[in-house]
């Protein structure tokens, strides 16, 4: 169906299928800013979703900007990832009447206004203090799907209370423990989950020089563990560890304040987890169990026969892992490459776009992350086959900026950039997005 206006769907009590549509508009949301300038009101956050991390370094820790920013590395994938998506140029057309527009997908059974979606993002409490909630909130709003991160700061069954129905999926890392792996999944469907992303890159945490020269981990301070600390099996498995080795670690005033720190964050009473040691505890063990370097492709038999949720395999990049996804009988794949975050020197997603989609054709649905700052970044992955996008850092600076309405800001910006930069382009609906409407100028 070709709409005027796109639709986004607000209403987050009714069911799937009755959800209403109210209309969303760019050239709508062009008049608010202009017409708002006219009495001096300018827009809170930039528009230019490049320009969001210099402005969110200054409103953030050190230590966040880092986490946040950093990538693996010199950062030459962060860099690739955007400028590769310069090589690939849009043919406008003229004269075709786009006056009326569908920029709707949709998307394991879900009609979705918009073609873009929300990477997970963990430790948002980094960000901003109601971190996960602010942000579930905004996709809710506008839905667009939220990808519950594993590392997040609040757990999913409270984020899947205030998004309603809207559409969410939960990223899973692969934990040492394929009981908790299971509790996470169990819980996700319980939460209204309707996906289960897995994250294939982060087996380990990349070599992140921004965070190694802060010797900073959020992780060890508490933060960005609560769907562990809210898990019935992690905390079981807290109980079973051996505490008995210490770290030989100085004690100074910094591990003290670490400490008060860590007794702050963890859920419960302070002075309860002072004496209990309880957070010291759970840290250590969600250290140990965190990441699984012997992950293999045999270990997502265990996930199929545990859930019927779609499963996504997050941070494919070689054609031939593609195929080997398909084989398993994978729901979706996101070309990922971590937002540079793992592998120094990847290739960047919108060049590995391609070959996979080549191998993949139709057979399953393809989502692109990595880079995505524009609407034109849109168009170009849609042409090349993705059937979403996925963006993370900018809304997570939007989140810093101003909360809920900060990442409202970031999505309808980028919507709205996507809307027009696509029927300027003389389109007027996702399907029209095929290769032949790009050049590539290597
Ligand atoms: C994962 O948790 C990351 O830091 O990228």
């Amino acid at each position: 169906m070709i709409n005027a206006v796109s639709p986004v769907i607000n209403n987050q009590r009714m069911s799937k299928q009755e959800t209403k549509v109210s209309p969303f508009s760019a050239v709508e949301r062009q008049k608010t800013i202009y017409t708002a300038g006219m009495s001096g009101q300018k827009p809170k956050i930039p528009i230019d979703l490049t320009q969001l991390e210099t402005v969110a370094k200054d409103r953030i820790s050190k230590e966040a900007f880092a986490y946040i920013s950093g990538g693996a590395g010199k950062e030459l994938t962060i860099g690739s990832n955007r400028n590769d998506f310069s090589k690939w140029q849009i043919l406008p057309r003229m004269l075709r009447d786009v006056s009326e527009h569908d920029t709707s997908i949709e998307l394991f059974g879900r009609k979705l206004p918009s073609p873009i979606m929300l990477s997970p993002v963990g430790v948002l409490e980094m960000a901003h203090k109601k971190a996960d909630l602010a942000v579930a909130k905004a996709a809710a709003k506008l839905h667009i799907p939220y990808i519950l991160s594993n590392q997040a700061s609040t757990p999913m069954e409270e984020v899947g209370k205030v998004m309603g129905d809207a559409p969410r999926w939960f990223q899973l890392y692969w934990s040492k423990s394929y009981e908790l792996v299971e509790s996470l999944v169990q819980r996700a469907e319980a939460s209204g989950c309707e996906a289960i992303t897995v994250t294939l890159d982060t087996t380990m945490l990349g070599w992140r020089m921004q965070d190694l020269d802060l010797a900073y981990l959020p992780f060890l301070r508490g933060k960005g563990i609560a769907q562990y600390t809210s898990d019935p099996v992690f905390q079981s498995l807290v109980d079973k560890a051996d505490h008995q080795a210490r770290p030989d670690n100085r004690i100074t005033l910094d591990t003290i304040l670490a400490l008060i720190d860590l007794m702050k964050t963890y859920p419960g009473n302070f002075f309860k987890n002072l004496r209990s040691g309880r957070p010291l505890k759970a840290v250590r063990t969600f250290i140990n169990l965190y990441t699984k370097p012997s992950l293999h492709w045999s270990d997502l038999k265990f996930l199929r026969e545990r859930t019927k949720l779609p499963i996504v395999l997050k941070g494919i990049l070689h054609p031939e892992d593609a195929q080997i996804a398909i084989d398993h009988g994978i729901d979706g794949i996101i070309v990922s490459n971590h937002g540079g975050r793992q592998v120094d020197g990847s290739i960047s997603t919108i060049q590995a776009l391609p070959a996979i989609k080549k191998t993949v054709k139709d057979q399953i649905p393809l989502i692109i992350d990595s880079g995505i700052r524009t609407g034109a970044d849109v168009m170009k992955a849609l042409a090349l086959g993705a059937k979403a996008v996925c963006i993370g850092r900018p809304y997570v600076y939007g989140l810093a900026l101003d909360g809920q309405r900060g990442v409202e800001s970031v999505i309808y910006n980028l919507m709205s950039d996507f809307e027009l930069n696509m029927r300027l382009s003389g389109y007027k609906s996702i399907e029209e997005l095929q290769p032949d409407i790009l050049k590539f100028v290597p």
